[in-house]
Protein backbone atom coordinates (compact mmCIF):
# COMPACT_ATOMS: atom_id res chain seq x y z
CA UNK A 1 0.00 0.00 0.00
CA UNK A 2 1.00 3.63 -0.84
CA UNK A 3 1.54 5.92 2.03
CA UNK A 4 2.35 8.71 0.25
CA UNK A 5 0.94 9.24 -3.27
CA UNK A 6 1.94 12.55 -5.21
CA UNK A 7 -0.13 13.50 -8.35
CA UNK A 8 0.65 15.87 -11.10
CA UNK A 9 2.41 18.45 -8.34
CA UNK A 10 3.26 21.28 -9.85
CA UNK A 11 4.66 24.85 -8.28
CA UNK A 12 4.99 27.50 -10.60
CA UNK A 13 7.15 30.47 -9.39
CA UNK A 14 5.87 33.26 -11.63
CA UNK A 15 7.23 32.33 -15.10
CA UNK A 16 9.01 29.31 -13.86
CA UNK A 17 7.31 26.17 -13.02
CA UNK A 18 10.00 24.96 -10.41
CA UNK A 19 8.09 21.12 -10.24
CA UNK A 20 5.43 20.20 -13.02
CA UNK A 21 3.48 17.53 -13.09
CA UNK A 22 5.48 15.40 -10.92
CA UNK A 23 3.01 12.01 -9.66
CA UNK A 24 5.13 8.99 -7.97
CA UNK A 25 3.82 6.86 -4.91
CA UNK A 26 5.94 5.71 -2.00
CA UNK A 27 5.25 2.20 -0.37
CA UNK A 28 4.72 2.05 3.24
CA UNK A 29 7.98 1.04 4.68
CA UNK A 30 10.08 2.09 1.67
CA UNK A 31 13.33 3.87 1.51
CA UNK A 32 12.64 6.54 -1.49
CA UNK A 33 15.15 8.58 -2.85
CA UNK A 34 14.60 11.75 -5.32
CA UNK A 35 17.59 12.82 -6.63
CA UNK A 36 18.06 15.57 -9.21
CA UNK A 37 21.04 18.42 -9.83
CA UNK A 38 21.07 21.61 -7.99
CA UNK A 39 17.84 23.85 -8.75
CA UNK A 40 16.05 20.03 -9.77
CA UNK A 41 12.96 21.22 -7.59
CA UNK A 42 13.78 18.43 -4.99
CA UNK A 43 13.40 20.86 -2.36
CA UNK A 44 10.07 22.55 -3.74
CA UNK A 45 8.92 19.36 -3.93
CA UNK A 46 9.25 18.45 0.32
CA UNK A 47 7.83 21.74 0.27
CA UNK A 48 4.57 20.93 -0.76
CA UNK A 49 4.56 17.65 0.60
CA UNK A 50 5.03 18.77 4.15
CA UNK A 51 2.33 21.47 3.81
CA UNK A 52 5.07 24.76 4.09
CA UNK A 53 3.56 25.38 0.35
CA UNK A 54 0.81 25.41 -1.43
CA UNK A 55 0.84 23.59 -4.32
CA UNK A 56 -0.55 25.35 -7.94
CA UNK A 57 -1.78 22.53 -9.12
CA UNK A 58 -2.04 18.63 -7.91
CA UNK A 59 -2.49 16.51 -4.66
CA UNK A 60 -0.69 14.62 -2.20
CA UNK A 61 -2.46 12.00 -0.24
CA UNK A 62 -0.69 10.39 2.58
CA UNK A 63 -2.07 7.25 4.55
CA UNK A 64 -5.00 7.37 2.45
CA UNK A 65 -5.96 10.68 3.12
CA UNK A 66 -5.89 14.18 0.86
CA UNK A 67 -3.26 16.38 2.84
CA UNK A 68 -3.07 18.79 -0.19
CA UNK A 69 -5.00 21.89 1.57
CA UNK A 70 -3.61 20.92 5.27
CA UNK A 71 -1.54 23.12 7.28
CA UNK A 72 2.23 22.15 8.11
CA UNK A 73 1.39 21.45 11.80
CA UNK A 74 -1.42 19.25 10.97
CA UNK A 75 0.58 17.48 8.64
CA UNK A 76 3.04 16.73 11.10
CA UNK A 77 0.61 15.45 13.64
CA UNK A 78 -0.31 13.17 11.22
CA UNK A 79 2.92 11.41 11.33
CA UNK A 80 4.55 13.25 8.15
CA UNK A 81 7.59 14.75 9.51
CA UNK A 82 10.80 16.14 7.82
CA UNK A 83 13.96 17.67 8.47
CA UNK A 84 15.44 20.92 6.38
CA UNK A 85 18.25 20.91 3.60
CA UNK A 86 20.13 23.48 6.11
CA UNK A 87 20.46 22.67 9.82
CA UNK A 88 17.52 24.03 11.81
CA UNK A 89 18.60 23.66 15.60
CA UNK A 90 17.89 25.64 18.77
CA UNK A 91 21.51 26.37 19.11
CA UNK A 92 21.49 27.61 22.26
CA UNK A 93 19.56 24.49 23.82
CA UNK A 94 21.72 21.59 24.46
CA UNK A 95 21.53 18.45 22.80
CA UNK A 96 19.08 16.66 24.98
CA UNK A 97 16.65 19.81 24.99
CA UNK A 98 16.87 19.73 20.94
CA UNK A 99 15.73 16.19 20.90
CA UNK A 100 12.94 16.99 23.63
CA UNK A 101 11.56 19.89 21.76
CA UNK A 102 10.95 16.97 18.91
CA UNK A 103 8.30 15.83 21.62
CA UNK A 104 6.03 18.60 21.37
CA UNK A 105 3.27 17.23 18.75
CA UNK A 106 3.30 13.58 21.22
CA UNK A 107 3.35 15.41 24.92
CA UNK A 108 0.07 17.20 26.38
CA UNK A 109 0.69 20.20 28.66
CA UNK A 110 0.57 24.06 28.22
CA UNK A 111 0.98 26.81 30.98
CA UNK A 112 -1.17 25.62 33.57
CA UNK A 113 0.28 22.27 33.63
CA UNK A 114 3.80 23.97 33.74
CA UNK A 115 3.08 25.72 36.64
CA UNK A 116 1.35 23.03 38.90
CA UNK A 117 3.35 19.83 37.67
CA UNK A 118 0.89 17.45 38.58
CA UNK A 119 1.53 14.04 38.75
CA UNK A 120 0.97 12.90 34.98
CA UNK A 121 3.36 15.67 33.87
CA UNK A 122 6.40 14.56 35.89
CA UNK A 123 5.66 11.02 34.42
CA UNK A 124 5.90 12.73 31.61
CA UNK A 125 8.42 14.75 31.60
CA UNK A 126 10.50 11.45 33.05
CA UNK A 127 9.30 9.32 30.06
CA UNK A 128 10.91 12.15 27.88
CA UNK A 129 14.14 11.91 29.79
CA UNK A 130 14.43 8.18 28.90
CA UNK A 131 12.99 8.35 25.77
CA UNK A 132 15.56 11.17 24.83
CA UNK A 133 18.56 9.29 25.82
CA UNK A 134 17.28 6.14 23.80
CA UNK A 135 17.42 8.67 20.86
CA UNK A 136 20.61 10.00 21.38
CA UNK A 137 21.97 6.59 21.95
CA UNK A 138 20.34 5.31 18.63
CA UNK A 139 21.67 8.28 16.21
CA UNK A 140 25.44 7.53 18.48
CA UNK A 141 25.17 10.65 20.63
CA UNK A 142 25.44 8.82 23.77
CA UNK A 143 26.89 11.19 26.58
CA UNK A 144 26.48 14.65 24.80
CA UNK A 145 23.24 15.35 26.28
CA UNK A 146 24.22 18.48 27.98
CA UNK A 147 26.59 19.74 25.15
CA UNK A 148 25.27 23.13 23.48
CA UNK A 149 23.79 22.17 20.14
CA UNK A 150 25.89 24.60 18.18
CA UNK A 151 29.15 23.40 19.99
CA UNK A 152 28.60 19.77 18.11
CA UNK A 153 30.99 19.31 15.11
CA UNK A 154 28.42 19.45 12.09
CA UNK A 155 27.95 16.00 11.13
CA UNK A 156 26.65 15.02 14.61
CA UNK A 157 24.30 18.58 14.20
CA UNK A 158 22.43 16.44 11.17
CA UNK A 159 22.42 13.34 13.38
CA UNK A 160 20.96 15.38 16.37
CA UNK A 161 18.34 16.52 14.08
CA UNK A 162 16.97 12.96 12.80
CA UNK A 163 17.35 12.15 16.54
CA UNK A 164 15.17 15.68 16.94
CA UNK A 165 12.59 14.36 14.28
CA UNK A 166 12.56 10.38 15.67
CA UNK A 167 11.29 11.93 18.58
CA UNK A 168 8.04 13.27 17.19
CA UNK A 169 7.05 9.57 16.09
CA UNK A 170 7.05 9.97 12.66
CA UNK A 171 5.46 7.45 10.37
CA UNK A 172 7.20 8.91 7.05
CA UNK A 173 9.94 11.00 7.47
CA UNK A 174 11.46 13.66 4.71
CA UNK A 175 14.66 14.48 4.99
CA UNK A 176 16.38 17.14 2.61
CA UNK A 177 19.81 16.61 1.60
CA UNK A 178 21.10 14.91 5.40
CA UNK A 179 24.25 14.29 3.78
CA UNK A 180 25.25 18.10 2.54
CA UNK A 181 28.57 19.08 3.50
CA UNK A 182 29.52 15.57 5.78
CA UNK A 183 33.32 14.09 4.65
CA UNK A 184 32.64 10.05 3.86
CA UNK A 185 32.92 8.67 7.57
CA UNK A 186 29.98 10.96 8.53
CA UNK A 187 27.93 9.82 5.99
CA UNK A 188 28.51 6.94 5.96
CA UNK A 189 27.15 6.69 9.93
CA UNK A 190 24.42 8.53 8.77
CA UNK A 191 23.40 6.27 6.46
CA UNK A 192 23.77 3.57 8.93
CA UNK A 193 21.35 5.76 10.86
CA UNK A 194 18.89 6.03 8.06
CA UNK A 195 18.80 2.53 7.56
CA UNK A 196 17.98 1.12 10.96
CA UNK A 197 15.23 4.27 11.09
CA UNK A 198 13.67 2.69 8.05
CA UNK A 199 14.62 -0.89 9.84
CA UNK A 200 12.27 -0.46 12.69
CA UNK A 201 9.30 0.44 10.06
CA UNK A 202 9.58 4.22 9.23
CA UNK A 203 9.06 4.77 5.80
CA UNK A 204 11.96 7.26 4.20
CA UNK A 205 12.36 9.55 1.25
CA UNK A 206 15.18 11.55 1.30
CA UNK A 207 16.38 14.11 -1.22
CA UNK A 208 20.03 14.08 -1.92
CA UNK A 209 22.10 15.40 -4.52
CA UNK A 210 24.87 13.45 -3.21
CA UNK A 211 24.61 10.20 -5.40
CA UNK A 212 27.06 8.08 -3.22
CA UNK A 213 24.44 8.28 -0.16
CA UNK A 214 21.57 7.55 -2.58
CA UNK A 215 22.53 4.45 -4.10
CA UNK A 216 23.60 3.06 -1.33
CA UNK A 217 20.74 3.08 0.59
CA UNK A 218 17.39 3.78 -1.33
CA UNK A 219 15.86 1.41 -2.80
CA UNK A 220 13.37 3.12 -5.12
CA UNK A 221 14.69 6.22 -7.01
CA UNK A 222 12.95 9.06 -8.65
CA UNK A 223 14.73 11.55 -10.65
CA UNK A 224 13.64 15.20 -11.07
CA UNK A 225 15.47 17.85 -13.32
CA UNK A 226 14.51 21.12 -14.32
CA UNK A 227 11.09 20.17 -12.03
CA UNK A 228 9.97 17.44 -14.35
CA UNK A 229 10.50 13.61 -13.05
CA UNK A 230 12.11 12.15 -15.70
CA UNK A 231 12.89 8.64 -14.14
CA UNK A 232 12.13 6.02 -11.60
CA UNK A 233 13.12 2.72 -10.70
CA UNK A 234 15.83 1.00 -8.88
CA UNK A 235 18.98 1.75 -7.88
CA UNK A 236 20.05 -0.04 -10.99
CA UNK A 237 17.93 1.07 -13.36
CA UNK A 238 18.89 4.66 -12.34
CA UNK A 239 22.14 4.04 -13.08
CA UNK A 240 21.96 3.28 -16.50
CA UNK A 241 18.86 5.35 -17.73
CA UNK A 242 19.94 7.18 -20.73
CA UNK A 243 17.75 10.82 -19.72
CA UNK A 244 19.18 10.47 -15.83
CA UNK A 245 23.02 10.19 -17.72
CA UNK A 246 22.40 12.98 -19.50
CA UNK A 247 20.70 14.80 -16.71
CA UNK A 248 24.26 14.80 -14.81
CA UNK A 249 26.84 14.26 -17.49
CA UNK A 250 25.13 17.14 -19.30
CA UNK A 251 25.43 19.56 -16.30
CA UNK A 252 28.87 20.09 -14.26
CA UNK A 253 27.76 17.10 -12.41
CA UNK A 254 28.96 13.50 -12.46
CA UNK A 255 26.88 10.41 -10.96
N1 LIG B 1 10.34 30.75 -2.96
C1 LIG B 1 10.81 30.76 -4.21
N2 LIG B 1 10.58 31.80 -5.04
C2 LIG B 1 11.06 31.80 -6.31
N3 LIG B 1 11.77 30.79 -6.85
C3 LIG B 1 12.03 29.73 -6.08
C4 LIG B 1 11.59 29.65 -4.71
N4 LIG B 1 11.99 28.46 -4.17
C5 LIG B 1 12.68 27.83 -5.15
N5 LIG B 1 12.70 28.59 -6.29
C6 LIG B 1 13.33 28.21 -7.56
O1 LIG B 1 12.80 26.94 -7.92
C7 LIG B 1 13.81 26.12 -8.50
C8 LIG B 1 13.94 24.84 -7.71
O2 LIG B 1 14.51 25.11 -6.43
P1 LIG B 1 14.67 24.01 -5.30
O3 LIG B 1 13.37 23.33 -5.14
O4 LIG B 1 15.26 24.66 -4.13
O5 LIG B 1 15.72 23.01 -5.99
P2 LIG B 1 16.65 21.87 -5.33
O6 LIG B 1 16.20 21.64 -3.94
O7 LIG B 1 16.47 20.69 -6.24
O8 LIG B 1 18.06 22.39 -5.42
C9 LIG B 1 15.09 26.95 -8.53
O9 LIG B 1 15.18 27.56 -9.79
C10 LIG B 1 14.83 27.98 -7.44
O10 LIG B 1 15.54 29.17 -7.69
MG1 LIG C 1 17.15 21.75 -2.17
Amino acid sequence: MAILSIRNLTKRFGGLAANDDISFDVEEGALFAVIGPNGAGKTTLFNMISGFLQPSAGSVSFAGQDITDLPQHEIAARGLVRTYQLVQLFKDLTVAENVAAGFHRVTKGGVAAALFRPGWMREQERAIAARTDELLSFVGLDGLDAVPADKLPYGRQRLLEVARALAAQPKLLLLDEPAAGLNLQETAALADVIERVNAQGVTVVLVEHDMGLVMRVARRIAVIDFGRKIAEGTPEEIKTHPDVLAAYLGGVETV
